[in-house]
Parts: C-alpha cells; sequence; structure tokens
C-alpha cells in the first residue's frame, strides 16, 4: 500500500500539529487537514502567522514551511476523505454530558459521524487511523460502519477477545483497515515532541496497513521507537499512559499537603524520591491541580470501561487519582478565604495564568476554572492576567460551569491586559499557571501597589520564597517549604 494522500478530519490541538509535523518530514506526502468548523480552517490559512487557532512554539514557523506546498487546510470535507489513501480521524472525544454515561464515558458521537461520512464518500480503499483518544475496542465499531454502512461485510468478531479484524469490505467492494495510532504529544511542547517522540505507537490487525503508516513516521523517527501492538493493546495504552501520568500528579500533590503540615518540601522530597532511576525525576511537581483536555476525560472513561466489566476494585482505584485533583484544587481556594480572615467578599484577588499549563492558550479542564468558580461563591472580586488565554475564552469556560448567570461572572471577574494592573490594589495574588514571565515582574513595584498584608499564593511553586519575603509579601506556595527547579 503506497501512500500518496493524507486526510485528517479535525483541525484542533493534536491534528493541527500532527500533520504540520507530518507534512514537513515528508514534502512527498500531500496533506488535508478539514474540520467541520470552517472558521478554524480560516484560521489555519490566515496570513498572519501569529494568529493560527492554537499556540504552539515553533508550530508557526512549521506551517509556514509546508502550507501551500504539501499541507493543505481545506472545507471541503468529503473531496479530501475521496482523494485520500489514509484518513486520520482526529475530532474531540469529550466527556459524555447526557445519558448513559453522563460524566464518565466519551461521547463519540463526532468519531462516529467522522466513520459515516468517510463510509458514504469514498469510493476507493482507505486506511482509517484513529488518532483521537478513544476507549478500548472503539475500532470494531468504526470497522462495522465503515464496512456495513452501505451492507458490505465486515471482517472479524467485534466481540472477540483476542482482536477480532479491523477491517472489511463494503457491499461496493472497498477495502477498509483501521489502526490506533494514538498521539502521545504534550501541549506547549507538541512540535518537539512530534519531531522526537519517546514512541510511536500503531496497533492494527493488517501488516500492510501497519506498515504503510510506519513508513511515514521512519522518515524521521528511529525504528525502534516504532511500537506495533494488536489494536486493543493500542487503544487502551493510550489511557494508561495519560492515567499513569495523572497518577503521578495527584501522588505528589497528596504528599505536598502532608508536607505542609509537617514542616516538609514538596520539592525536597520529589528531587529526593525522583533520585530513584525505578521512579524518575519527571512528573513529580506539586501544583494546583492538572488540568488539560485529557487527564480527568481519559480516566473517567477508564474508570468507566473498568466498571462496564464489573472490575469495581479496578474503577474505585483510578477514580482516586480524579479525587485527589478536584481536592487539590479545593484546598487551594479554601487556603486563600483561610487566609484572608476567612472573606474574600468584595476583596480583589489577582489570578496570574488561566491556561493549564505554560505555552499554551488552552485553558480546558484547567485549574484556574475551579479555584475561581469557589472564590466567586464567596463573593471575591477577581481580575485574571493570561498572556496566551482569550477574554472569551475564560468567560466561556466559566460559564460553562453553570455556577451562576454569565452576567455575574462579567460583572465578578474582570480580565486585564497589563499583569501590573491586575495585581494593583488586590489583596491576593493567586499564581495558577507557570509562565515564565511572572518570574521576571518587577515585585517590589507589585507590592507597593497592594493592599497590605500582600497575600501571595503560588500554586505552581513557581516564585522565589526569600525574595519575595524579604520584598514583604505574605508568601504561601502549595507544598510548604522553598520551591526550587525540580
Ligand atoms: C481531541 C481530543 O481532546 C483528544 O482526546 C483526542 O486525542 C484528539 O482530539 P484536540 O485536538 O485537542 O484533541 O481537540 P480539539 O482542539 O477540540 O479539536 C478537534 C477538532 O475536531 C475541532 O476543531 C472540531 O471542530 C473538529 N471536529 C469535531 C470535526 O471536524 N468534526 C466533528 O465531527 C467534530
Ligand atoms: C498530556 C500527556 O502528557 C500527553 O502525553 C497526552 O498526549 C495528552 O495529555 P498535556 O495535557 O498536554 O499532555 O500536558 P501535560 O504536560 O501532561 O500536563 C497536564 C497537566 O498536569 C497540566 O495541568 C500540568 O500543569 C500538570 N502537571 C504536569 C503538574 O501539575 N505537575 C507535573 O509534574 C506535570
Amino acid at each position: 500500500m503506497e501512500i500518496k494522500n493524507i486526510c485528517c478530519i479535525g483541525a484542533g490541538y493534536v491534528g493541527g500539529p500532527t500533520m504540520s509535523v507530518i507534512a514537513s518530514q515528508c514534502p512527498h506526502l500531500r496533506i488535508t487537514v478539514v474540520d467541520s468548523n470552517p472558521e478554524r480552517i480560516d484560521a489555519w490559512n490566515g496570513p498572519d502567522l501569529n494568529k493560527l487557532p492554537i499556540y504552539e512554539p515553533g508550530l508557526a514557523e512549521v506551517v509556514a514551511e509546508a502550507r501551500g506546498r504539501n499541507l493543505f487546510f481545506s472545507k471541503d470535507i468529503d473531496r479530501a476523505i475521496l482523494e485520500a489513501d489514509m484518513i486520520f480521524i482526529s475530532v474531540n472525544t469529550p466527556t459524555k454530558t447526557y445519558g448513559k454515561g453522563k460524566g464518565m464515558a466519551a461521547d463519540l458521537k463526532f468519531v462516529e459521524s467522522c466513520a459515516r461520512q468517510i463510509a458514504a464518500v469514498a469510493t476507493s480503499d482507505k486506511i482509517v487511523v484513529e488518532k483521537s483518544t478513544i476507549p478500548v475496542r472503539t475500532a470494531s465499531s468504526i470497522k462495522n460502519i465503515l464496512t456495513q454502512a452501505d451492507g458490505g461485510q465486515s471482517g472479524g468478531q467485534s466481540g472477540g477477545q483476542a482482536g477480532g479484524q479491523a477491517g472489511g469490505r463494503t457491499g461496493r467492494g472497498i477495502n477498509f483497515h483501521v489502526l490506533s495510532n494514538p498521539e502521545f504529544l504534550s501541549e506547549g511542547t507538541a512540535v518537539q515532541d512530534l519531531l522526537k517522540p519517546d514512541r510511536v505507537l500503531i496497533g492494527g490487525d493488517n501488516e500492510e496497513a501497519i506498515q504503510a503508516l510506519t513508513a511515514i513516521y521512519a522518515h524521521w523517527v528511529p525504528a525502534e521507537r516504532i511500537i506495533t501492538t494488536n489494536l486493543w493493546s493500542a487503544e487502551l495504552s493510550k489511557l494508561t499512559a495519560n492515567a499513569f501520568l495523572a497518577q503521578r500528579v495527584s501522588s505528589i500533590n497528596a504528599i505536598s499537603e502532608l508536607c505542609e503540615a509537617t514542616g516538609a518540601d514538596v520539592d525536597e522530597v520529589a528531587r529526593a524520591v525522583g533520585a530513584d532511576s525505578r521512579i524518575g525525576p519527571k512528573f513529580l511537581k506539586a501544583s494546583v491541580g492538572f488540568g488539560g483536555s485529557c487527564f480527568q476525560k481519559d480516566i473517567l472513561n477508564l474508570v468507566y470501561i473498568a466498571r462496564s466489566y464489573q472490575l469495581h476494585a479496578v474503577a474505585d482505584y483510578w477514580e482516586q487519582v480524579i479525587l485527589l485533583n478536584r481536592h487539590q484544587r479545593r484546598r487551594f481556594a479554601d487556603k486563600i478565604v483561610r487566609t484572608l480572615y476567612d472573606t474574600v467578599s468584595g476583596k480583589k484577588i489577582a489570578f496570574l495564568g488561566w491556561a493549564f499549563k505554560k505555552d499554551t492558550n488552552d485553558s480546558r479542564e484547567s485549574a484556574a476554572i475551579y479555584v475561581a468558580d469557589a472564590l466567586l461563591a464567596e463573593e471575591a472580586e477577581i481580575t485574571v492576567y493570561d498572556p496566551k488565554v482569550s477574554p472569551e475564552r475564560i468567560y466561556a469556560d466559566l460559564d460553562a460551569l453553570g455556577s451562576r448567570s454569565p452576567e455575574e461572572n462579567r460583572r465578578l471577574l474582570k480580565i486585564e491586559k497589563d499583569p501590573y494592573d491586575t495585581m494593583k490594589g488586590a489583596y491576593a495574588i493567586a499564581v495558577l499557571t507557570e509562565w515564565d514571565e511572572f518570574k521576571m515582574y518587577d515585585w517590589p513595584r507589585v507590592y507597593q501597589n497592594m493592599q497590605k498584608p500582600a497575600f501571595v499564593f503560588d500554586g505552581r511553586r513557581l516564585l522565589d520564597a526569600q525574595k519575595m519575603e524579604s520584598i514583604g509579601f505574605d508568601y504561601y506556595a502549595i507544598g510548604g517549604g522553598s520551591p526550587q527547579d525540580l
């Protein structure tokens, strides 16, 4: 199977950067990225590369090189499907907000509609690649839709244990092969992660299809880093990888509370623990809680799947990772209220950061949203500064919680463009994202312009404790002690 034309459905945080990097590394491939949202496509095609729909360091350069050469962003989904030899599905798979599995299971309606559209439009053989994170065994549903939408035959026992054939021939004689190729990129470092992945994972049951996708990655990824497995292992590995990563954050965050109670310093503990080569130093930074579109969604999904197999001990175990994360956000907000003499009503509290981590404009599931919500419930007046997240996004995040009316959210929470205006007159500063620029501020100037005592609640352990205290701040870092770089 020689691949010349690739289509990717979903021009989001995963589809956009992934296809841009494939295009830059494989100039011989023609790659068309489509999206059901025409404005997103316009934004990808816009003349100003600083205004791409997502912000990722290094992405603008990659897009500049490949766009118009072999990378295209198009609104014509049918045509892109028709022309492609290989189709990546990279649409979102949010947690269900309705019906069975509400609040837990992944909502696969977008994945299903992609499969139906491919089935309806295709006139030649296709390799369909699951890029989106999906529940284990989704490939068999995709295969069924692809092959049976026009009355054809699916290739295998979708209910089987060992991984039935995820391919088949339709009534019109078209062959479909389904592969799972989960994406492990991390936002903020997406381009680097894609250029130098720890591993590329390809799950499938058709050797030719696996080889066709392997050959693409082999243009820049060393062969030993390309792992092939059966479909269900690949699907489950993605959920498991995210669950393990989130578990590490919840583990260190659980210890952070104990550090505060005992006088230990969580960075010192993390350094000592992480020096054990079996544990390793990464992903041990205590924080106000993990966010992002994946961790919570994927663990909830894992819990849901485990429960659906009656594996309640497994489900309970992983659910704790989420519960601890919620607790961490909550206790940070509680700490602010308690420290401000048990009332924040009418007090200005400055938020530094809204994104779920630095170097991204993404705020999905950001801890900042939940800390803000808890403080607004106490009638605090919040002012937010984030270098990349748009005001519309910030208000949309809060409105989505439904805790109060949109008018009320806009009355109580203001968004500033200038960090010094954000902090002027504030009773407290809360650091919610670890943006580097926060470390560079003229902190004596900030102190001068604040109410006294001037409290700083560092939910990222970002600032220099000694320096802040010497200026006069009442400085608190989540996890106690003095923050240090890990
Ligand atoms: C999403 C999921 O969050 C993640 O679990 C999965 O691994 C990949 O997809 P992300 O790229 O961050 O990740 O999502 P998002 O930025 O929302 O992009 C999805 C895109 O798909 C959106 O641009 C949306 O408009 C588009 N889409 C959605 C379609 O083109 N068709 C649809 O039917 C639904
Ligand atoms: C994650 C996975 O890392 C990636 O492999 C997968 O493809 C998608 O989900 P992402 O959500 O983009 O990526 O960012 P990540 O760097 O993993 O951070 C997730 C959250 O955990 C952030 O809110 C981050 O601030 C937090 N975190 C991470 C910590 O609080 N402490 C840490 O030590 C590491």
